[in-house]
């Protein structure tokens, strides 16, 4: 398979919010912001796969500042890391101000999606071109906290110490 660089699937994607996204106060729902986040980097995991990609986990987002109705939402989503059939992918939220112009970066997430193939099970991805500083230093943070995700799979999946067989 063939691998493809970062930029090939990287994407920028501009929303602006509106009444019905908000709060009486005008503040933004969280859950508005995190659908834009899902769909951008669902975005870039297809385009990287060609394929069919399914959001498997959400391994962190911080909201930084509140958004209002009127921001213009501009999220900028690209791979990180790509295992064998799962893709990780950065998202960076930022909110423009389109008035005074004024732009803050409201919130950053890393989802892992995978890609389905035509059964509808994990299939494989092209592998991941890194090019410059930059992309080794998010795949090697991105390889951190995949090998801490499996860590904490691998905790889970054994019985607590002190759990004698369920919830009593
Ligand atoms: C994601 C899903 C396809 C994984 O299927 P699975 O049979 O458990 O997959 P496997 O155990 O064979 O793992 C396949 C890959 O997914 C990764 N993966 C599986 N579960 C994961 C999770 N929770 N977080 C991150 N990666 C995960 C594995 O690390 C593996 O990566 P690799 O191939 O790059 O090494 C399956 O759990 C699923 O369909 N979930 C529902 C997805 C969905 O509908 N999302 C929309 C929101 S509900």
């Amino acid at each position: 398979m063939e691998a493809k660089r970062v930029k090939d699937s990287a994407m920028v994607m501009a929303h602006q919010m509106e009444p019905h996204d908000a709060n009486p106060a005008g503040n933004v729902h969280g859950g508005v912001i995190m659908k834009l986040i899902d769909t951008a980097a669902g975005v870039v995991a297809i385009r990287h796969a060609r394929r069919l990609a399914v959001t498997a986990s959400l391994d962190r987002l911080d909201f930084h500042h509140p958004v209002f109705v009127g921001d213009v939402l501009i999220l900028s989503a690209s791979l990180n890391m790509v295992g064998k059939t799962s893709m990780e992918v950065g998202v960076r939220v930022e909110a423009e101000n389109v008035i005074t112009g004024k732009v803050r970066h409201t919130a950053s997430a890393y989802l892992t999606f995978v890609a389905l193939g035509d059964d509808r099970r994990p299939t494989l991805v092209p592998p991941l071109v890194l090019e410059g500083p930059e992309q080794e230093r998010r795949n090697r943070e991105a390889q951190a906290r995949r090998q801490l995700r499996l860590a904490e799979k691998a905790r889970e999946g054994k019985p607590h110490p002190t759990d004698e067989g369920g919830v009593k």
